[in-house]
């Protein structure tokens, strides 16, 4: 700022001595502040409700209402509070100084005093004004991408669910595929059986032989169209179940391993087109926690393990073992895969690191494990690594969580 611009910073200078106040202006005017003169306290109230002034200088003896008074009065008030006030006075005991700086005032000057005094205070205590204004904005800015940030992570946690719902939905319709399939298939023959069964009974040609053979082959048919009802009905059962986990957050207690076993379940039709193994063992307890957060955490872990750790062809082992030990229980999840070097180790956790940016990766999916983790699960999560050995996501979680 130069002194030029000073024209724009209004000082507002009260004494109820007309020479003194003339000498102050006077001074203030060497700066080329803008200066605004009062001769009373009264006459300072006036002003500065039509003009808040950036510092004042007040003179503490004065008829009617003195500068304590004013100083105390302007302090207590939030529109004025913040304007800096320095005391200029024929009292010079140590008394009136405390006092001074008890009723608010940055500062205390003594009659008589001198012009370049006056100025390197006033210069001081505007500068220290400035300093606290750029100081408050930088914190407002800090804080408003504070909270632009977890708006940013919370649409990214919403978005990771749709997305995991939608893998999942995208598995369970493969999946009924198959057992549809055949269902299709069996009640055709069936029909096609009937068909001529009927066709010989009404020709008189039905043979106690093919009597028994029709019998057998609709066994046999019906056997298989309940076997893949009960599977599509399990399957719907396990999806319904993931679903709603994952779209709902709660907190319930669930069989550790019998839920591991769903997610992977759901998981079958990107292991399929593999020649993977994923294998579940320790042990095995209830635990209450948020299982749709769980579950999207192994999801995106096997999920990372089967892209990233395994060439085409491997027959890669991916392994969950649960350990129980005192309120907590780990999950290290590991692969036999081909493991990360240090440099993407240490990135692991990092938003959008990824090593396959032209593959479709983003780089949020470890991001967003580690957050569920610690944020929602309310446990731990690290993660090894060594090149040609594989990868372990260790996860340690509390057993108990309460609403
Ligand atoms: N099991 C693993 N084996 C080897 N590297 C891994 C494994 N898991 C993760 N990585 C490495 O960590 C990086 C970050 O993983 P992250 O899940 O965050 O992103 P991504 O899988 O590349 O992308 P996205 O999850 O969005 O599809 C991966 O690009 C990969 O280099
Ligand atoms: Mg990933």
């Amino acid at each position: 700022m130069t002194i030029e611009d000073n024209n724009q910073i209004n000082i507002l200078a009260v004494d109820d001595v007309e020479s003194n106040l003339l000498f102050l202006v006077d001074i203030l005017k060497i700066d080329n502040y803008h200066v605004i003169p009062a001769s009373s306290a009264l006459r300072a109230q006036e002003l500065i409700a039509e003009n808040m002034p950036d510092l004042i200088l007040l003179d503490i003896q004065m008829p009617d209402m003195d500068g304590f008074q004013l100083c105390q009065q302007l302090k207590s008030e939030a529109s004025t509070e913040e304007i800096p006030i320095i005391f200029i006075s024929g009292l010079n005991n140590c008394e009136s100084i405390v006092h001074g700086f008890d009723a608010g005032a940055v500062d205390f000057i003594t009659k008589p005093f001198k012009a370049k005094e006056v100025l390197a205070r006033v210069r001081t205590h505007l500068a220290l004004r400035r300093l606290k204004h750029s100081l408050e904005e930088k914190n407002e800015q800090v804080r408003t991408s504070l909270e632009h940030k977890s708006e940013l992570q919370s649409q990214l946690l919403a978005s990771e669910k749709m997305a995991s719902l939608g893998r999942a939905v995208a598995g369970i319709a493969h999946e009924l595929n198959t057992p549809m399939g055949l269902c299709v298939t069996a009640t055709s023959y069936l029909n096609e059986k009937n068909k001529q069964v009927k066709e010989d009974f009404n020709h008189k040609k039905l043979s106690s032989s093919d009597m028994v053979s029709y019998i057998e082959a609709v066994e046999e048919t019906l056997e298989i169209i309940m076997t893949s009802m009960n599977r599509s009905t399990e399957m719907v059962n396990n999806f319904k179940m993931v679903a709603v986990d994952v779209s709902s957050e709660k907190l319930r207690s669930f069989v550790l391993h019998d839920y591991l076993s769903r997610v992977v379940n759901s998981l079958t039709p990107a292991l399929r087109k593999t020649n993977h193994t994923i294998e579940i063992i320790g042990d095995d307890l209830v635990i209450d926690s948020y299982p749709g957060a769980l579950s999207q955490v192994v999801t995106n872990i096997v999920m990372n393990a089967i892209i990233h750790a395994f060439d085409e062809g491997d027959k890669g082992h991916i392994l969950i073992r649960t350990v129980h030990d005192g309120s907590n229980v780990h999950l290290n999840c590991s692969d036999d895969g081909k493991g990360m070097s240090n440099e993407s180790l240490k990135q692991v956790f990092e938003a959008y690191y990824t090593t396959r940016e032209n593959d479709g990766g983003s780089g949020l999916g470890t991001h967003i494990i580690h957050q569920l983790v610690t944020d929602t699960l309310q446990g731990q999560i690290s993660c090894s690594s060594e090149l040609g050995i594989g990868t372990m996501f260790t996860i340690t979680l509390p057993i108990h969580l309460y609403e």
